[in-house]
């Protein structure tokens, strides 16, 4: 009786601070956690150093990790992204802190390769996905229809499960290209420069959890994680320490964009065999989406 509960109505938390302070203090254990902390490349956040020294970012990123995994149900899974040129570090901190690597996903962008002058161009951004265990105690294998390829010869009658090179998730870029997803400020700038697409979350979340499941993002920007995790019908925690970003996804939570709405890809995932049991066929509607309000929890700085 009380599982059904939980599974109409999702929680949505938004935790103001630290999160390294705040994981040890999770009561509930994640089912999957979207790891994507600030790069240390310098960029300008309003609460965060993006230049510490690098052992010190990555002793930090080891905490964080080893924190997720205690905070981590068997079988658990984390989605760790970050620059290609720092796999070696991802790699490293996910093992020493306990997780099983699964998969080192290529996440193609689509819109904006980095040239070099003494290396190839940058055209990728990689996630690696891990799991608390040998076994993911949930692995939803998708299929999705990408136009065929010059070279194939015949139609596909149910498509293809998605493998690890993702090239049809479009990045929110700077410009047009960004669309309407992209959370602007009066002037119409982006309000923050790291915001994630929907659909990658909505990828990784449908892969690696069921209704009701709890999902984690200790770096929650823009809350594009509990964006998708409330209309899948999971529950989620966002930390974030800056004050401005948790406002804005509370707003985001309360009332729903159509560019937030999830319903338009469910068609790109049609062929995948459990699909109505992963994907509630009552989505949520912007008339209905504010109605499920978010709990939100200050946190000290
Ligand atoms: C790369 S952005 C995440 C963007 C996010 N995926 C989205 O879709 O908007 C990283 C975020 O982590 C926040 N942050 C930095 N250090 C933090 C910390 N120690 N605890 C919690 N949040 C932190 C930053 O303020 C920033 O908003």
């Amino acid at each position: 009786m009380s599982i059904k509960k939980v599974i109409q109505h999702p929680s949505q938390k938004v935790l103001l601070g630290n999160c390294l302070q705040i994981l040890p203090n999770l009561t509930d254990n994640a089912a999957v956690t979207f790891l994507d902390p600030p790069f240390n490349q310098q960029k300008d956040y309003a609460s965060h150093n993006d230049d510490l020294p690098e052992n010190e970012y990555w002793e930090m990123m080891r905490l964080v990790c080893s924190q997720i995994f205690e905070k981590t149900s068997d079988g658990g899974a984390v989605y760790f992204m970050q620059r290609e040129k720092n796999s070696e570090h991802v790699l490293r901190v996910l093992r020493e802190t306990g997780w099983t690597f699964q998969n080192l996903i290529i996440w193609k962008k689509m819109t904006s390769a980095v040239p070099g002058t003494m290396r190839f161009g940058k055209a990728f951004q990689t996630i690696v996905f891990a799991t608390k265990g040998k076994r993911p105690r949930v692995f939803n294998r998708l299929r999705i229809n990408p136009p065929l390829l010059k070279h194939h010869k015949y139609e596909r009658e149910n498509g293809i499960f998605v493998t690890d090179v993702w090239d049809d998730i479009r990045e929110l870029t700077s410009g047009y290209f960004a669309g309407d997803e992209a959370i602007r400020t009066e002037k119409g700038e982006r309000f923050h420069k790291q915001q994630s697409p929907i659909s990658l979350l909505l990828r990784i979340i449908l892969s690696s959890s069921k209704v009701g499941d709890f999902v984690l993002d200790p770096f929650a920007g823009t809350g594009t994680t509990a964006v998708v995790a409330k209309q899948l019908k999971r529950n989620s925690v966002s930390i974030e320490i800056d004050k401005e970003n948790a406002d804005s996804i509370e707003k985001r939570l309360d009332s729903v964009k159509k560019a937030d709405l999830i319903e338009k890809y469910y068609k790109d995932y049609q062929f995948t065999e459990n699909l109505a049991e992963i994907w509630d066929k009552n989505p949520l509607t912007p008339a209905n989406f504010a109605d499920q309000g978010v709990n939100r929890n200050l946190f000290a700085l």
